[in-house]
């Protein structure tokens, strides 16, 4: 088997206190690669001010060999506060309201992913297979093609793809589309999402659609394919079925003394959807001011990205949202919203998701949300909780029998709340019965299998869904 390479801004290092690592493509990452073993290249998290920055750190935990490397403040400040983060970011979130373009940024984003090349070069054996992530490193394939780089080398898109009409606003919409050409394996969460990206070179001129998942440019063919992202199921599932006995567990059951448990667990980010979640909970219970003082809604929100503007004045806005909620509807005995600022460990998080009676998974938009799937790995299959789930989640084009809302829609969600608390037993073990199934079917290691089965142009191994594909000829 050849020796696996893969590449991401940031590398979640093993924990020394076994805090979470924040957000879906860490987590994912390190289960498929700890499995499979390889070498992790991407940021140390570290900003160095001297120039240049010193050689590549390099750590081995088990089967990851980790290379990280630093960045200097203006890199920081450029490619990753400035062009993913103010332009990419809310660009495939639909804000284009947020988006601040600026050419010094949109330079220093691709001055650093040719940095990462150069870093990447030295390290790049024969038969290596490279696996680039994420919108921070789009660019990286064409860099390492420019330097010779002959290697299968595959990106996947953990974010949502936007329509050719928001994707076509930001200035340099042409030479992301170009250099997502030269990678043999384009991976995007749904079907959507490649039809959005279909559709930008297809507007733009850019090559020729082939087949379905089959593409040509530039004299190269290469392959664009959803791939949607999964959880180690029945991993997650054990930790959450022995949750039960903590600590943690049982002062949360005391403290809710007999109320049902709401969940909500995001990072604090505008595409998550947290004001219009307040809103709607607000909403239920003043339409419904029966269940006041009968169920508390526990939100758990890491900040994160607090450099970056939008994101600091969000942590204000969402704190005096709560506040403002708990002021007007609380009482001496009953705080209706707990707004958690900090993040969980993996298996504090499970037993909370298995105590839920619902979990509000509301993004305005999301490339998956594996809070979704965590949230339905973790029930009790006699009593299982509700998923209250955003249309706009890429994890609803998979979990159809969530209840599905519409984030926007505030006295909406609010019903759909209502009904979710009241659902009978049968029907919520029927809905959870088929998500589960999905979410076992789909798992993380299904996704890493499939799309490495892909880039090494080989069939799927055994038990794992065989791509639909007809391979075109290099
Ligand atoms: O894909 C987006 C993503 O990488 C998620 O996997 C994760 O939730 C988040 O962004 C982490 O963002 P950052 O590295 O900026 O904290």
């Amino acid at each position: 088997m050849s020796r696996l390479i893969v590449v991401s801004n940031r590398v979640p290092l093993p924990a020394k206190n076994g805090a979470a690592s924040a957000g879906g493509l860490a987590v994912a990452l390190q289960s498929a690669l700890a499995a499979r073993g390889g070498l992790w290249l991407g940021w140390s998290g570290k900003i160095c001010s001297d120039e240049p920055v010193g050689p590549l750190t390099m750590l081995k935990d088990g089967n990851i060999e980790y290379a990280l490397t630093d960045l200097t403040d203006l890199d920081v400040e450029e490619y990753y506060q400035g062009f993913a983060n103010r332009v990419l970011w809310p660009i495939c979130h639909y804000r284009l309201d947020l988006a601040e373009y600026g050419r010094r940024e949109m330079t220093g984003y691709f001055r650093v992913n040719q940095f990462f090349a150069s870093r990447l070069l030295p390290l790049i054996q024969k038969d290596d297979v490279i696996w680039i992530h994420d919108y921070h490193l789009i660019p990286l394939a064409e860099e390492l093609r420019r330097q010779g780089v002959k290697n299968r080398i595959g990106f996947f898109l953990h974010i949502p793809w936007p329509a050719p009409d928001v994707f076509l606003a930001m200035p340099v919409h042409d030479e992301l589309l170009k250099s997502l050409t030269a990678y043999d394996v384009i991976g995007f969460q749904t079907r959507q999402d490649r039809e959005n990206f279909a559709a930008c070179l297809a507007r733009q001129n850019i090559g020729e659609r082939l087949g379905e998942e089959e593409f040509s440019a530039a004299g190269r063919t290469f392959i664009a394919r959803p791939y949607p992202i999964g959880i180690e199921t029945d991993e997650f599932a054990k930790l959450a079925r022995q949750a039960g006995n903590t600590t943690l567990h049982k002062r949360m059951r005391q403290s809710l003394d007999g109320k049902d448990l709401i969940i909500g667990v995001d990072r604090l980010d505008y595409s998550k959807g947290i004001t219009q979640r307040i809103d709607a909970f607000e909403t239920f219970l003043t339409r419904h001011p029966d269940y006041q003082r009968k169920v508390t809604l526990l939100q758990i929100t890491p900040k994160s990205r607090s450099e970056v503007p939008e994101y600091e004045a969000m942590q204000k806005t969402v704190a005096e949202q709560a506040g403002r909620v708990n002021g007007a509807l609380g009482t001496v005995d009953w705080v209706p919203i707990r707004y958690v600022n900090r993040s969980l460990r993996r298996p504090a998080l499970a037993g909370l998701y298995r105590m839920a009676k619902v979990a509000l998974v509301t993004p305005l938009r999301d490339g998956m949300n594996l809070v979704a799937k965590e949230f339905v790995a973790a029930q009790d299959e006699d009593d299982p909780g509700v998923l209250l789930l955003s249309r706009f989640a890429g994890a609803a084009h998979e979990l159809k029998d969530a209840m599905l809302v519409n984030p926007y829609d505030v006295e909406g969600t609010a019903d759909v709340i209502a009904r979710s608390l009241a659902m009978p037993r049968e029907e919520r073990q029927a809905r959870w019965k088929s998500m589960m199934a999905t979410v076992r079917e789909n798992n993380v290691f299904t996704w890493c299998d499939t799309f490495l089965a892909d880039l090494a142009g080989n069939e799927a191994p055994e038990g794992v869904a065989q791509p639909r594909l007809k391979r075109v000829s290099r």
